[in-house]
């Protein structure tokens, strides 16, 4: 006899991205890291915070980074929710809405993360399916499921949809449309609007990427209050430690920083996708920090084994939709420069 819910013994579980533990001797590319280190501003804050009061349980509400969003973002601080990572969202999201045997959906390809979320909770999962050009196959003219996550860019594809696609989305779906935009600082646009206008709206975002806190862990939320304070109610009570809560406030406020990365990588990203069409490989115009590529003889792991073997690290899915190309994160331009010179080797 087992002991365990028979949902957890049958499910494989969520396979992160390779993290190599002499990572230094690697040009990482596999996880969307941002390559600059984060804000000064956050690294001082956090070594301020490293003191005697680490004694103390940190600020339950986490107050001092939700004020920082709401004032960023222009919503009040009853919309905004921390946590600890935005993952911590998105199962939390999941537990709020689908009960056992409901349904949630999202699309395929995109954050395989929901899935394994979904399993844990016993809820069914739907997926649709999305062409690279970015037409999405049978979603119905209403979607009943509890929950459809929308990754938006899209991840790994990198492609995006403008606010007004995913409001009419929003009209179609009966549950809560969460739009998932841990990459949208890379973007053009979002939908933060969306949750004002749209009652059914969630807007998830990580400080992962853009502020170069992957190491932190730290996401945030955007919604109606009625819908935070569930999330509130399922959430770890002290989930953001001292040193998160320290680093998100200083983050927030450290725009200029934020603009000063973002636009170093996604001038990188442009160039290094022109580069790549030039060696024959076919790049989808990319709105993330991070692209698909394929190459002429639509071999990923032909491509992923050769980098591997030179110590560069990109992000192969044996997934049959995605199984012609590789995922890049854009790292440094001198990152990106050693990639190229390894992939024009490779040919
Ligand atoms: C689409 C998407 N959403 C959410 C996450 C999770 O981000 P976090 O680091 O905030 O948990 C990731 C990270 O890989 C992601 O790719």
């Amino acid at each position: 006899m087992s002991y365990l819910r028979k949902n957890i013994a049958d499910m494989t579980g969520y396979v992160p991205g390779f993290q190599p533990t002499d990572e230094f001797s690697w040009v990482k590319l596999n996880t969307n890291e941002n390559p600059y280190p984060p804000s000064p501003q956050v690294i001082k804050a956090i070594q301020d915070a490293t003191g005697e009061d680490l004694r103390k349980y940190p600020d339950a509400p986490s107050r001092a980074g939700r004020e920082a969003a709401a004032e960023l973002y222009g919503y009040p601080v009853e919309w905004v929710i921390m946590a600890n990572g935005s993952d911590e969202l998105l199962n939390n999201l999941i537990r709020a809405c689908a009960g056992e045997g409901e349904e949630i959906a999202y699309l395929h390809p995109s954050y395989s993360y929901y899935s394994t979320l979904a399993e844990i909770q016993g809820a069914k999962v739907k997926t649709f399916s999305l062409k690279e050009s970015g037409e999405i196959e049978g979603f119905p003219e209403r979607y009943t499921g509890k929950l459809f996550f929308l990754t938006n860019p899209n991840a790994p594809l990198g492609l995006r949809w403008g606010i007004e696609e995913v409001a009419a989305l929003a009209d179609r779906c009966a549950g809560l449309l969460v739009v998932d935009e841990a990459y949208a600082d890379f973007s053009e646009g979002n939908c933060l609007e969306l949750v004002r206008q749209k009652s059914n709206v969630v807007v998830t975002r990580t400080l992962s990427t853009s502020y170069s806190l992957a190491g932190m862990r730290l996401g945030l939320a955007i919604a109606r209050p009625e819908i935070i304070a569930a999330l509130d109610k399922i959430r770890d009570h002290y989930n953001l430690d001292r040193l998160a809560q320290t680093a998100v406030a200083a983050a927030l406020i450290d725009q200029d920083y934020l603009q000063s990365c973002v636009e170093r990588i996604c001038a990188t990203r442009e160039w290094f996708s022109a580069e790549l069409v030039k060696l024959g490989y076919k790049v989808i115009p990319s709105s993330a920090n991070y692209l698909f590529a394929a190459p002429a003889d639509r071999n990923g792991k032909r491509i992923y084994d050769a980098l591997f073997e030179r110590k560069i690290l990109v992000r192969y899915f044996s997934d049959p939709v995605l199984s012609h190309g590789l995922r890049i994160s854009i790292g440094t331009r001198e990152e990106m420069e050693k990639t190229l010179q390894a992939l024009s080797e490779i040919g």
